[in-house]
């Protein structure tokens, strides 16, 4: 019985900022930004937008969808909820979401870590959990904000997005394969202390040690599974920002790829690449976002296609897996929406996006109303002695 994503769709936030804009008010050459790390634009959410309305935003393109075609959300037993952007050390993300979506209350909901790689545990746990269970849906989500110091180079790769994924049995969009590749190695290589807000990263080694783990785990994929490169069509990587998937592409297919001409290999990410490009790195969801870019983005039929799947958390834990396009998938897709999204974010000048930067959550224990700068159908109304409180449309 295959198990694998049978729906999947994504969210970012309502504003963005062009990297030319950045780099016209911080001295770099606005070259280095969309050639050198290859990348256009950043989603910047605003002060009632987080992680939870981000997530609840991207599910509601699933939930429209199971309730036109009448199938109810009452097979949706677990949430796991994956998230570096916590909004509490106790209460799980995923309880706030699970109450948005007016979910059945027979639900499990828990929220997972482990940086940018944690979507994909919880991935595998749900395909496990389905594989015992089939008659029961997992909803996994991943939704992140990134976000660096001013002025220092990993500045130009925020960003921010949510990924929501139905995972069940006989999946409409990709059959996932048991078999997987992992690494895991205790490296310093961009983390976040609890009493910061922003990440700390060793920028160059994090990249070094991304396609250190691109290698092991790719090894460890060829002990468990007879697939070859060659058996791949795509692939999908962790995308911090676009031009490190194709420096792991390259990298990969070095030694395993050499009739492949640079033209073929760039074909098996492009597509991939298309959404992070003007959404900025989105963190555990970056992946999942690549992926929904190479089914929104590609005209050809890809059923039957092979996905290689890299996923990459600093720190480190990284897992190579794959999944199989499944026929008929077409009819899944929310291309349009997504695109509409996208293009309906509001573009800010330099200004703006200081003051948005600069914007933080009271602390005080207060009542604190956020004004609606947002248009999704979720957002955070404001904080009342240190509670959340959140609202739909
Ligand atoms: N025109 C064209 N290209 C230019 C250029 C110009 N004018 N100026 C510079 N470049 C090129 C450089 O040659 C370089 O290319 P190569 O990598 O191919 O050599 C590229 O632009 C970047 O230039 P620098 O190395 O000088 O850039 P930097 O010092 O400012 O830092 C970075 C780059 C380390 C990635 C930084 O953006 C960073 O710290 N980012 C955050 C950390 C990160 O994303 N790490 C990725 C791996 S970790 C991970 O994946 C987890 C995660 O999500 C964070």
């Amino acid at each position: 019985m295959p198990v694998g994503i049978d729906d999947i769709s994504f969210y970012t936030a309502n504003f963005s900022l062009d990297l030319q804009e950045l780099a016209a008010n911080n001295g770099s050459d606005a070259a280095k930004y969309t050639v050198g790390i290859g990348q256009e634009r950043m989603s910047v959410p605003g002060a009632d937008e987080d992680v939870v309305t981000m997530a609840a935003n991207a599910c509601v393109p699933l939930l429209e969808g199971m309730a036109q075609r009448g199938e109810g959300t009452n097979a949706i037993n677990t949430i796991l909820f994956a998230t570096e952007t916590g909004i509490d050390q106790s209460k799980a993300a995923g309880v706030y979401l699970h109450s948005l979506l007016k979910l059945n209350p027979r639900c499990r909901v828990v929220e997972l870590k482990q940086a940018c790689y944690s979507a994909t545990a919880a991935l595998q746990l749900a395909t496990a959990w389905v594989a015992r269970k089939p008659q029961e849906k997992v909803l996994v989500v991943a939704s992140d904000i990134a976000r660096y110091d001013r002025q220092t180079p990993g500045e130009a790769t925020q960003g921010c997005g949510a990924v929501a994924m139905i995972v069940s049995a006989n999946p409409r969009l990709v059959a996932l394969d048991p078999e997987t590749g992992i690494h895991t190695e205790d490296v310093m290589d961009f983390w976040r202390p609890n009493y910061r807000s922003t990440a700390l990263v060793d920028g160059k080694y994090s990249t070094k040690v991304y396609l250190r783990c691109v290698r092991s785990a790719w090894q460890d994929f060829q002990q468990q599974s007879q697939l070859q490169f060659g058996n791949f069509d795509y692939f999908c990587y962790h995308l911090p920002f676009s031009r490190m998937a194709q420096k792991a592409h390259n990298h990969l297919a070095n030694g395993n790829a050499h009739e492949l001409s640079a033209q073929a290999l760039e074909d098996q990410i492009s597509s991939s690449l298309i959404y992070n490009r003007i959404t900025g790195n989105s963190y555990t969801a970056a992946m999942y976002i690549g992926l929904i870019s190479l089914l929104d983005n590609t005209a050809l039929d890809l059923a039957g296609k092979r996905v290689g799947f890299f996923s990459y958390g600093s720190g480190s834990v990284g897992e190579f897996f794959t999944g199989t396009l499944v026929d008929g998938y077409q009819s899944m897709l929310h291309s349009e929406g997504h695109q509409s999204m996208l293009a309906s974010r509001k573009p800010l000048n330099y200004a703006e996006y200081q003051t948005m930067y600069g914007f933080e959550v009271p602390v005080d224990g207060g009542d604190h109303a956020f004004a609606e700068q947002t248009n999704g159908k979720f957002r955070l109304a404001g904080i009342s002695q240190h509670k959340r409180l959140y609202e739909a449309r």
